[in-house]
């Protein structure tokens, strides 16, 4: 089974490796997706997400980085996947990413299959990392080393 992970990734987490390692471990082919998202204010650019991603991902032969823009479900259909996959931390990620895999399956019949992050990264997000670093907190423990570098190197 070929699988999608899409997401921001802005900056990946360790949330967010823990998510792709599993899946590494249960589904053939995986595509990691990172989105080009206009309206958002991003810290890094698409490349250089993807290029972190590609740094973290490099041992894993099944997993794939590609840069995408526009419509999810589009994104999905030109790589002939067989469904999508999306972490899920908590309730409060359940609502949206509901309406999400509902709106998904309705344009396309996508299926969305939901895994559990680890207990141990249950309260990692992206955008929690990014104000910890702006007010000069040590983030080592939530994101890969590569991250980590690439925060310091401005
Ligand atoms: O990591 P994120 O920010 O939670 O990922 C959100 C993502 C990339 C899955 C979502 O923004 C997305 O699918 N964007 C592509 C545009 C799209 O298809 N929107 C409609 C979704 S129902």
């Amino acid at each position: 089974m070929k699988i999608l992970i899409p997401g921001s990734f802005d900056p990946p987490t360790n949330g967010h490796i823990d998510v792709i390692n599993r899946c590494s471990e249960i589904f053939n082919e995986i595509i990691v997706g990172v989105v080009v998202n206009p309206s958002k204010d991003s810290l890094f650019t698409p490349d250089e997400r993807s290029e972190m991603l590609v740094e973290i991902c490099k041992e894993k032969q099944n997993v794939k980085v590609k840069i995408f823009e526009g419509l999810l479900v589009d994104f999905a259909s030109s790589e002939s996947v067989d469904a999508i996959v999306k972490g899920l931390r908590a309730m409060t990620d359940f609502d949206y990413e509901f309406q999400m895999a509902q709106m998904n399956f309705n344009l396309a019949d996508f299926e969305t299959i939901f895994i559990p992050a680890s207990p141990e990264y249950g309260y990692v997000s992206s955008s929690m990392v990014k104000e910890i670093y702006s007010y000069g907190g040590d983030v080592s423990a939530l994101v890969p080393s590569v991250v980590v570098e690439r925060l310091n190197n401005g």
